[in-house]
């Protein structure tokens, strides 16, 4: 670490009890933020130089060991706890808007896509932005009989007992309530229940909190229910999965149904017919934020009619009718310690700054992003300065800018390193953009000779949303990797590690940090991993740009991986044809054609692509409604339509199974003409492909319209 702290043997009294209160804070968020959210935002080296340096400090110190010292917290992967439960209805995050204007677009936006005219109006409710952990509660014939956590949306935790043990969440509903009904909300602490925990906590030697939000997530994930039921955890109800009678067809009268049934809602939720209504209501909340008793982030706008909220549908995990508003974020002044050279799954050299920790909006803030060597020409930062740091949710913090006036006389400036931080110093380059200019981003040029990419590659291959195995995380990746009996260096070894295991003396059972049932579980594991879905495949393989919408879209595109894997070894090799055919799905351009060509390009990544097939079986894509008169066609739509708007006119095709092209190829089987159509129809007639006017459309798919 470049970080310039005391050294330990020169530390006063006073600076020992100091740092230690603060090591405890920072460590148990690294902690929460890698066992709870999955998203650690330093590196393993990096924490565990904070833990040996909190046990020198405690070691010189005995006297100053904290109730809540990091080397006394059990801690562990909470999440390996629970069983899983998947969501028959996703559970979806939203979009964000930060600023007025971005609220107006938005309204724009939905109006355009809804093709309302001027003077239809348009309700939209605005309530808060609670800032908790979602849940989903799952009601039969009235009963709760299942309560699981978010997860990764698609998969959550079963939380059940716990839940049972919040006085807000009924375990009978009252009322006129569906036989099959999920609520869904979110479970927050107040201000003041949070205060008092952590006072009891840390006077009874236990783990300490950072803030309510973290608090209400260590309490739901507690295995003992009895602990859940002793801390005060509140819910509110805010939206639903599956449910089997709709009481009504609005946000409001929803969230209506929901308070009837027993459930508590949110008093400042409003309906609105004009950004400016939703805006001013924004700030009333704002206004009230601190007298609240509970964190909020900022506030919620929805479509309040619910046949138009179906129209609208959903871009990727948000959807199109719902956005959220924050608050602004929170910003502090500290002073920077060093710099610091991330190495990324793409080569690209990050800088991090190394901070004197301070808190920003209750918490602890260690490092920021510099994002580029241009982003600290931009500053000025100079080692040593006093800056201004910023936080916005879950966001890695950002530099805002530099007080000149505090810089001291041995302020340093920072070298950019033009070779990488791995022990190999491959020459750092700097890419070239499309404009042909050179681009910010430098990067290492050692591919998968560079020990930093390809751990993590292999980070990014295990990660949730790509092959997501149980028990093999960031750490354990790390340490396959360095491990002499058992190495992993690419996917393909995941799935050979326990024949190697098998065949080896020494035994993963007797490793330190795994025992025969963890190494057990983790084949088990890995086994369950070993048939996976085209989308994850493609998306595991971390071929840049192509993020998980790109690859579901691509999974969809070809349906096989025999396909795709055609396809792409078909444009490494300058195939134009197989170019055009890619460039003709939905929302995949040159660039990520151009990345794909790059990767199946490379001879290492073909072997580690091949080796990894022969490995795994993957599953076909899922048409998303087999069974519609249009699945897996493609379809053009040109020209003026009268009904809908393009843009819902491509996501009526898609959710129908079809697939929406932008232009007309001799992949297409169906183009849907207006008025004032050109040279599409002219291409679609050369080709011979059948064009259909609006109406026939809505009679072919069997509706009316819209
Ligand atoms: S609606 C389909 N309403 O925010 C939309 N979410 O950033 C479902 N959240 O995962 C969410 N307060 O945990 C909604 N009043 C509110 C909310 C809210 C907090 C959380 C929720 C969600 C996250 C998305």
């Amino acid at each position: 670490m470049t970080r310039t702290a005391t050294p330990v043997d020169q530390l006063t009294h006073e600076e020992a009890a100091e740092e230690l209160a603060r090591l405890a804070a920072e460590i148990a968020e690294h902690d929460r933020r890698y066992h709870t959210e999955d998203a650690p935002t330093i590196s393993d080296a990096a924490y565990d130089a904070l833990r040996r340096r909190n046990l020198a400090i405690e070691q010189r110190f005995p006297e100053l060991i904290r109730a809540d010292s990091p080397s006394r917290a059990v801690g562990g992967a909470v999440s390996e706890k629970f069983e899983k439960v998947r969501h028959r209805v996703p559970m979806l995050s939203l979009d964000n808007a930060f600023s007025d204007d971005d609220v107006r677009d938005f309204v724009e936006r939905i109006r355009r896509f809804l093709r309302l005219p001027a003077d239809a109006e348009l309700g939209i409710t605005a309530e808060p932005k609670i800032d908790g952990l979602s849940m989903s509660l799952r009601y039969e014939d009235g009963r709760l009989v299942k309560a699981a956590t978010r997860g990764d949306g698609q998969t959550g935790e079963d939380v059940t007992a716990n839940a049972k043990t919040i006085a807000d969440i009924p375990n009978v509903l009252s009322g006129d309530f569906p036989a099959v009904l999920e609520v869904r909300g979110e479970v927050y602490m107040t201000q003041q229940a949070f205060l008092a925990l952590n006072e009891r906590q840390a006077a009874e030697g236990k783990q300490t909190y950072v803030n309510p939000r973290n608090t209400a997530a260590g309490s739901i994930r507690q295995l003992d229910a009895s602990v859940t039921a002793s801390r005060p955890l509140h819910f509110f109800a805010y939206a639903w999965g599956e449910v089997s009678a709709m009481p009504a067809d609005t946000q409001m009268a929803m969230v209506e149904a929901f308070r009837s049934y027993g459930f508590p809602v949110n008093p400042l939720m409003q309906r609105f017919t004009d950004p400016e209504g939703l805006l001013a209501h924004y700030r009333l909340i704002e206004e009230t934020r601190a007298s609240l008793g509970y964190d909020i982030d900022g506030v919620v706008y929805k479509v309040d009619d619910l046949a138009l909220q179906e129209r609208l549908g959903f871009v990727s995990r948000s959807p199109r009718w719902a956005i959220a508003h924050k608050f602004p974020a929170e910003k502090a002044t500290t002073i920077l310690n060093g710099i610091d050279i991330q190495v990324g799954r793409t080569g690209a050299l990050t800088p991090v700054a190394r901070l004197q920790p301070v808190t920003v909006g209750g918490v602890v803030v260690t490092n920021a992003t510099l994002h580029n060597a241009e982003e600290i020409e931009r500053l000025g930062v100079m080692i040593g300065d006093t800056v201004t740091v910023q936080r916005a949710g879950d966001v890695i913090p950002q530099i805002l800018g530099v007080d000149l006036a505090k810089r001291p006389d041995d302020a340093r400036a920072f070298e950019f390193p033009s070779v990488c931080p791995c022990e190999l110093k491959t020459p750092v380059v700097r890419e070239a953009t499309a404009a042909g200019v050179e681009g910010v981003v430098r990067r290492c040029t050692g591919e998968f000779a560079c020990p930093f990419q390809r751990i993590e590659h292999l980070r990014h291959f295990v990660s949730r949303r790509a092959f997501d195995i149980e028990g093999l995380g960031e750490k354990q990746i790390e340490f396959f990797f360095n491990d002499e009996d058992l190495p992993v260096k690419s996917p393909a070894d995941i799935f050979t590690l326990e024949k190697r295991d098998a065949e080896n003396l020494r035994k993963l059972k007797d490793k330190e940090g795994f025992g025969a049932v963890s190494a057990a579980k983790l084949f088990t594991a890995i086994e369950e991993r070993r048939t996976i879905s085209l989308e994850r495949m493609i998306y595991g393989l971390g071929i840049r740009h192509v993020g998980e919408t790109t690859a579901r879209t691509l999974a969809r595109g070809y349906g096989s991986w025999t396909a795709f894997h055609d396809a792409a070894l078909a444009i490494a090799n300058g195939d134009d044809q197989a170019r055009e055919e890619m460039d003709a799905l939905e929302d995949i351009g040159g660039a990520v054609i151009d990345a794909i060509a790059r990767y199946f390009g490379e001879a290492h990544n073909r072997a580690l692509v091949e080796k990894l097939a022969a490995q795994v079986s993957v599953i076909d894509a899922e048409q998303v409604a087999s069974d519609s008169p249009v699945a897996g066609k493609t379809i053009v739509f040109t020209g003026a339509l009268e009904r809908m708007s393009r843009d819902e006119a491509k996501a009526m095709a898609e959710k129908l199974g079809a697939k929406a092209a932008g232009s007309v190829s001799s992949k297409t089987d169906l183009v849907v003409a207006g008025p004032g159509a050109g040279s599409k129809l002219k291409k679609a007639a050369e080709l011979g492909i059948e064009v259909i006017d609006e109406a026939a459309w809505f009679e072919r798919i069997g509706r009316q319209g819209v």
